[in-house]
């Protein structure tokens, strides 16, 4: 078995990241369900994430925003935040949302 295989074999796997509990209506809640969008994350792991790893009035960075999850929720949690994305639509998307 290579290393990676074997360290996986070893990974104790938290279900509570998968939110399999989550419906439609729990990830739509205010302006989260605006715009589909490719490979969006739920909420709920950005403002987990954001619990975890900031505190209120850190600045957090999506470099790779896409339609702005990361920026709705960081507002909603008062963290200010800056988002960054390639694709002029999901810009607007985000704006949009924000
Ligand atoms: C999977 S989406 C992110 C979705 C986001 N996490 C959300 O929940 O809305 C990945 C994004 O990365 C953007 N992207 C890809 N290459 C990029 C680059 N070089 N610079 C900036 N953005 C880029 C794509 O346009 C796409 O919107």
């Amino acid at each position: 078995m290579s290393q990676v295989a074997t360290l996986f074999s070893k990974t104790k796997i938290d279900y509570s990241w998968s939110f399999s509990d989550k419906t439609r209506k729990d990830t739509a809640y205010i302006t989260h369900g605006y715009h589909r969008y490719p490979a969006k994350f739920i909420p709920q792991i950005v403002s987990r994430l954001a619990e975890k790893y900031t505190k209120e009035g850190d600045l957090i960075v999506d470099p790779f925003d896409g339609c702005g999850t990361t920026l709705v929720e960081s507002k909603v949690m008062g963290r200010p935040s800056v988002g960054v994305d390639i694709n002029p639509v999901a810009v607007l998307i985000t704006k949009a949302r924000i």
